[in-house]
């Protein structure tokens, strides 16, 4: 199995979002899935999507890899909308088929948002830590970044490092 995966969860490939993934893929030589790269359907529950690329996605994430980082720009004080819809189809796999819902079990959690600015409003953590809980897998911590400028910034990128030393750890 390998050690991790980064998922990209911004509206465009190559904006803010992208740059710190590609920091912390530098930082740890975990994989990326870009998101915004996927036919993702809102959840249904007649179960009605699929035939969307959730369903293989998915399963390559929980059969593959330890620790799932989910990258996130902030929008509206909170993860984007094409995080949310990822989460909520999660769900498919807690209804049905339900042994891949139950291989997130132990895996590992981290989280890094993104703006603009050193600042970040408080609950952005809760729904990615009680989540966590819900699903059986280990938080290991949020971090908040921002790039200013499309440069991000040295110290972004020294808390990138320690948070990658300090909580998500590896680079072969
Ligand atoms: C729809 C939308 C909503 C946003 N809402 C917020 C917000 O609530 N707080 C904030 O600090 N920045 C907000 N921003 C700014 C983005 O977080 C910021 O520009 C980020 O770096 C964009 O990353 P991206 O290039 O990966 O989309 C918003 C941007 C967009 C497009």
């Amino acid at each position: 199995m390998k050690k991790g995966i980064i998922i990209q969860a911004s509206s465009r490939s190559k904006g803010d979002t992208f740059k710190i993934v590609s920091y912390l893929q530098e930082q740890t030589g975990f994989d990326v899935i870009d998101l915004s790269q996927k036919r993702i359907n809102h959840f249904d529950y007649e179960f009605k999507n699929q035939d969307d690329d959730f369903n293989d996605l998915f399963k390559n994430i929980v059969l593959n890899y330890k620790t799932i980082v989910f990258a996130t720009p902030i929008y509206w004080y909170t993860m984007s909308g094409l995080l949310k819809v990822f989460m909520d189809r999660i769900s498919d796999f807690l209804y049905k088929e339900k042994d891949f819902g139950r291989l997130l079990r132990e895996k590992q959690m981290a989280v890094l948002s993104c703006s603009n600015e050193d600042k970040l409003f408080e609950g952005f953590t809760m729904p990615f830590v009680e989540t966590a809980n819900y699903l059986g897998m280990d938080f290991l911590g949020h971090k908040h970044t921002w790039v200013e400028n499309n440069i991000i910034p040295e110290q972004v990128k020294q808390n990138i490092r320690e948070f990658v030393a300090k909580q998500i750890h590896e680079k072969k």
